[in-house]
């Protein structure tokens, strides 16, 4: 191993050296050329770190115990002579817990280790470091400053650790000793595994627990230990500090927006305030507008207003047509340039009155989302991944200079909207409730303009299957290059009405050549990008061999679909076969075809959740492989994407886990983006300020 010098010649304790984190500090110390002692409690463990690493001491010590402690002090002056540096690390995270399955007697079993163990060490070197203008490193965590479900005692433990690490640097400043702690988020740790482990969905957890970051994936034990080192010999004129590696943003000092990995994956929008410099270099930051970014109105003033003639409800014996059937009621928000957004209200649901001229009928200054809210077995309403379609919306409302708004104030107004029509959510197999969302301008003028006014409305539709018949059953694409969906430097990657009208041409194109909907395709390679209003999935053995899902990159003519990234993100997480974003041209694919290499071809979209393909008709011939797309039996990644969790919105509660990551609940179990947005917003009381960013 090569030894650096950023440390060398001085001596430091890792407590909890022996796995994990405490392993990766022990290593990254000797690496900056220090002599470090290991102590665990754990003597097989801590050994195996010293063997590994030559010129390191193990000293077997329970930090509950204070002999433990004191003798290992001693023991690293008797050896080494002095004492520069104290890492804290030693520690334990239970299992979850609710409160009422907490016992005093865990806590304080809990508090000697995490936080007493962490007090006692430091007591007892702090002679030592005070010779040395030493430091002391505490690991403590994210959650003591956000919280954490069903994790009282360890977020209170870790909580006092950052309290207790800026107490003591103020104490200990008089004799140069610095106090720092380092707050990991998720680190990818043995223990972590076995937490994830211990929870009813390991894949899951581990699932959430990566998507937690904006980042898009968990910490490394190295990373952590790499700012220990950084704290201990470059960081000289830091004390008191909370050093956040969480692979996300500061929140108590970030004027970002809080970009979730959805966020990164699909539209890259900021929700800075317009002029602010600094840490927003994402492409879509030339979209803000100058003055016209206001904020979305509270939802806190919601207006109700409740029907006095409700509708007869759709009889649930008989189907239910898609978009045919709306609720009782829509919420409707009015903006003008003047006056910013109005108070948002729910009202009966209603026609619109438009000025004749209104520019959402002239220019096609629209743009509309589409989510759904399903009925689980529990008679609970969720809405699916709702904070994807809010990103999008935002993202659309910025390309047609359309007024921006408060994503989560939405979100919460539709949540309000559909908790009032929840009686409205059909509970049938297939069923869900269609949740329309609709921003135009509404500029009473025939000038070609930004609108100076603006419409947002949301309505309801209690929905059945998007194809007639099962939601399963294949379809046949007519795929025919002269007809284009979208191109570089258009508009396809956003959800404007505009896009969709000269559809309906081609849709009649291939209906009378016999097929349901249209492959469309692109370039001079013909390349496939989406089917009819789904993006498109081929799982097949690629040419080298390897089995991959593969769907076409977001590149600019492709519709970043929720139903799309949410198929990625699990696919990516079963990590059974290549997922990919790769262009797919006509030739590769029918030379796939050809040799059987095939295995099935789908979309995805809202509307039909997941739909196979059975045959293409291209340059005037059926093409059909010898799989999945001549068969009709339902196909392998149908049956997986319900084993996934799609069966959940298709066929009631998800038989498995993801639920909690992918839904957002109507009363409780807010997803993790909804969570991290109220989190920073809980924490540090921050509402978008008036030009759209946060203060
Ligand atoms: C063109 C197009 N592609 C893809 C999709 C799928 O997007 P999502 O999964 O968000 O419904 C849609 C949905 O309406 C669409 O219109």
């Amino acid at each position: 191993m090569a030894m650096g010098t950023r440390y060398a010649g001085k001596v430091v304790i890792v407590t909890g050296g022996g796995r994990g984190i405490g392993a990766a500090i022990v290593r990254a110390f000797v690496e900056s050329g220090a002599q470090v002692v290991i102590c665990d409690k754990d003597e097989a463990r801590g050994r195996a770190v010293e063997r590994e690493l030559p010129g390191t001491v193990f000293l077997r010590c329970d930090v509950t115990r204070e002999e433990d402690v004191r003798t290992l002090v001693s023991e690293t002056i008797r050896r080494f002579g002095h004492l520069d540096c104290i890492v804290n690390n030693a520690g334990y995270h239970p299992p979850p817990q609710w409160p009422e399955e907490t016992s005093a007697q865990g806590f304080r079993q809990l508090l000697e280790l995490n936080l007493l163990g962490t007090y006692t060490l430091t007591k007892l070197a702090l002679p030592h470091l005070r010779k040395s203008r030493g430091n002391v490193i505490n690991i403590s965590s994210l959650v003591g400053a956000i919280g954490q479900s069903q994790a009282v005692p360890y977020v209170a433990t870790k909580g006092a650790v950052t309290a207790m690490t800026k107490a003591l640097a103020l104490d200990e400043s008089q004799y140069g000793v610095r106090v720092n702690c380092i707050s990991p988020g998720n680190i990818r740790t043995p223990l972590w595994e076995e937490l994830a482990a211990s929870t009813p969905d390991p894949t899951a957890t581990i699932l959430e627990g990566t998507l937690a970051q904006p980042l898009g994936r968990m910490g490394q034990p190295a990373e952590v230990a790499a700012a220990a080192v950084f704290l201990a010999s470059e960081a000289t004129f830091c004390t008191g500090t909370e050093l956040l590696v969480t692979g996300d943003l500061d929140p108590q000092i970030s004027p970002c927006s809080l970009v979730s990995v959805w966020s990164q994956k699909i539209c890259l929008i900021q929700l800075q305030a317009p002029g602010l410099s600094g840490s927003c270099s994402l492409s879509d930051w030339k979209l803000w507008s100058d003055s016209r970014t206001p904020v979305f109105s509270q939802a806190a003033d919601l207006q109700l207003e409740m029907t006095q003639e409700p509708h007869k409800k759709p009889d649930p014996s008989q189907p239910l047509l898609f978009g045919k059937t709306f609720t009782d009621h829509m919420l409707m928000v009015e903006w003008s340039q003047e006056k910013g957004w109005g108070q948002p209200r729910i009202q009966p649901f209603q026609n619109l009155t438009l000025h004749p001229a209104c520019s959402a009928l002239h220019y096609s200054l629209q743009l509309f989302e589409g989510m759904k809210a399903f009925k689980g077995g529990d008679q609970r309403v969720r809405l699916f991944r709702p904070w994807l379609n809010m990103e999008r919306m935002l993202r659309s409302a910025l390309r047609l200079c359309l007024p921006s708004f408060d994503k989560i104030e939405l979100l919460e107004c539709i949540r309000r909207l559909v908790e009032v029509d929840q009686d409205w959510v059909p509970g049938n197999v297939g069923t869900s409730l269609y949740v329309r969302p609709v921003l135009i301008g509404n500029e009473p003028s025939l000038g070609v303009g930004h609108p100076t006014r603006a419409l947002l409305f949301v309505i309801l539709s209690p929905v059945g299957a998007y194809f007639p018949g099962d939601a399963l059953k294949p379809v046949s694409l007519l795929a025919d290059p002269s007809f284009i969906r979208a191109w570089v430097g258009g508009v396809g990657d956003y959800k404007l009405g505009g896009n969709y009208g000269p559809t309906v041409l081609v849709q009649q194109e291939a209906q009378k050549k016999g097929c349901e909907q249209v492959l469309w395709l692109y370039g001079p390679d013909h390349e496939l990008t989406e089917v009819g209003t789904m993006n498109i999935f081929v799982f097949w053995t690629y040419e080298d061999g390897a089995l991959e899902l593969v769907t076409p990159p977001l590149d600019g003519i492709i519709l970043p679909g929720v139903v799309r990234q949410s198929l990625l993100d699990l696919a990516r997480t079963w990590g059974e076969f290549r997922v990919v974003e790769r262009k797919i041209t006509m030739k590769e694919f029918l030379r796939a075809l050809e040799d059987g290499r095939v295995r099935e071809v789908f979309g995805s979209g809202t509307a039909c959740q997941v739909c196979p393909v059975h045959q293409i008709l291209y340059q005037g011939k059926v093409r059909k492989g010898q799989l999945g797309l001549t068969d009709q039996k339902p196909m392998n990644g149908c049956s997986r994407c319900k084993a996934l969790g799609f069966a959940g919105p298709l066929h009631g509660p998800p038989p498995c886990s993801i639920q909690p990551l992918l839904d957002h609940h109507l009363r409780t179990n807010d997803s993790p983006e909804v969570q991290y947005e109220k989190r920073h917003q809980r924490m540090f009381g921050k509402r978008p300020d008036s030009s759209g960013g946060y203060k």
